[in-house]
């Protein structure tokens, strides 16, 4: 089906989900030729007031939502239910861009590259690190060919709090942030990762660490799942990728990609966004410099994306979705990307609780590889009964873990408030 276009008036958007969506509400921007006209959430107060705020409809029901005369969707909603969103919303002949992750089961990933095939609409998976000030940079180099051909990558999302943040972002037993299993918040590493180096994931070995048990912070949170996880990727070029995510002490993000000719990364102390470029004398004439260090500037739009979240990251991601609407063109970060990297996080779970056995990425573009998914249903949510056979798979690496009643008191104290 030939994908829609909309060219000259403003591309209408609802936004799901008024946290982290709250971002995309904010930065749809005239200059992007993006207009917001509806909020939906089924939290009310909060609800009313940031429509009364930024004068817009309102809805708690999203299927009332997608009626509403507009054009394309953002869904910031539940981490683990972002497919069954983004189908309705397709065969509703709407685009839409979604959050990480892009489908949480693959037999719902191959329904998701199947409802975008089918819909000719856009559809973006919303990953905001490849465009990070420093990722773009490394990108650039590397598509000069400054370090020859992808050889090795590393990428870390560490992003550790105290107990009482978690708690207040995660409200109740049940939310995701409180059972999601570690490999499956992959996507900020791994999508820098493809877009530098332009390489898709073929296969996964993962490992799980859980928490410590004198960890303070586990102490206080009722948690089900573990801390981090290290996941190796095999890339289609041969190349191979570590990432690491995200429950370790030292806070940072850091990616680094090690060519045939030379070595890419942002720096580790001192401004993150600063790059640093080693080439290797032997490979270069005499005047080409062997280290450079320095601080990048946006390739455009510098003043915009200073000021937007994520190094630029949240300004880029609402600008290429203007951009694939208006051209009719898939993004880069197009869904069978977005299906690619979330499957990482799938398979790396089963790796993981096959004491870190390699499982295959496949390739959703292909249909006969699909159909070896479809009924693939495969699913930690612990809400979620276990599929008719199958045995439901634990969260953690420990196997089902039961929050302690300390934990849940102080959690619900937090709650309340
Ligand atoms: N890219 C980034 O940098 C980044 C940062 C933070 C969060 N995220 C992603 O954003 C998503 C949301 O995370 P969050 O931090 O905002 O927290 P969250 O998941 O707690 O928030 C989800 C919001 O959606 C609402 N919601 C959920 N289901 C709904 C439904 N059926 N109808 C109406 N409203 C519904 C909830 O009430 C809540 O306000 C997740 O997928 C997360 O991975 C991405």
């Amino acid at each position: 089906m030939p994908t829609k276009t909309i060219r000259h008036q403003p591309i209408r958007i609802g936004v799901l989900g008024l946290r982290r969506g709250l971002t995309y509400a904010r930065g749809a921007s005239e200059a992007l030729g993006l207009k917001l006209v509806a909020l939906c959430d089924v939290q009310t107060d909060r609800l009313q007031a940031l429509g009364r705020e930024l004068g817009v409809a309102t809805y708690e029901d999203y299927d009332r939502m997608l009626e509403h005369d507009l054009d394309a969707v953002v869904l910031a909603n539940y981490f683990h239910q972002h497919a069954p969103f983004a189908i309705k919303a397709l065969r509703a002949g709407k685009h839409v861009m979604s959050e990480t992750a892009a489908c949480f089961t693959m037999a719902e990933g191959v329904a998701l590259v199947e409802a975008v095939e089918q819909s000719g609409c856009i559809y973006q998976f919303a990953e905001n690190y490849p465009y990070m000030l420093q990722n773009l940079e490394l990108s650039r180099r590397f598509r000069q060919g400054a370090v020859g051909e992808f050889v090795y990558g590393e990428a870390e999302y560490v992003h550790p709090g105290p107990a009482d943040f978690w708690n207040e972002i995660s409200p109740g037993v049940d939310h995701w942030r409180n059972w999601l299993p570690s490999t499956y918040y992959c996507t900020h590493t791994l999508a820098a990762l493809m877009h530098i180096t332009r390489t898709l994931p073929v296969k996964v070995n993962a490992f799980s660490l859980p928490y410590r048990a004198d960890d303070p912070v586990f102490a206080r949170r009722p948690v089900r799942n573990d801390a981090c996880s290290m996941i190796t990727v095999r890339m289609d070029n041969g190349g191979v990728c570590k990432l690491l995510q995200y429950f370790l002490r030292g806070h940072g993000n850091f990616v680094r990609v090690h060519g045939s000719r030379g070595l890419l990364e942002n720096l580790r102390t001192g401004d993150p966004r600063m790059v640093r470029l080693v080439r290797e004398q032997y490979h270069e004439r005499p005047t080409t410099p062997v280290e450079q260090i320095y601080l990048p500037d946006w390739p455009r739009e510098h003043a915009v994306a200073a000021t937007a979240g994520h190094s630029g990251g949240d300004y880029f991601v609402n600008q290429h979705f203007a951009s694939a609407i208006r051209a009719g063109r898939q993004p880069w970060l197009d869904v069978y990307r977005g299906v690619a990297m979330s499957l990482v996080g799938i398979q790396g779970w089963r790796s993981v609780l096959a004491d870190s056995a390699p499982f295959e990425i496949p390739d959703f573009r292909k249909k006969a590889v699909r159909d070896r998914y479809r009924d693939d249903h495969w699913n930690p949510d612990p809400t979620v009964p276990a599929a008719a056979g199958e045995t439901k798979p634990p969260c953690s690496l420990l196997g089902d873990i039961k929050p302690t009643k300390a934990q849940l008191a102080h959690a619900r104290k937090i709650w309340r408030q």
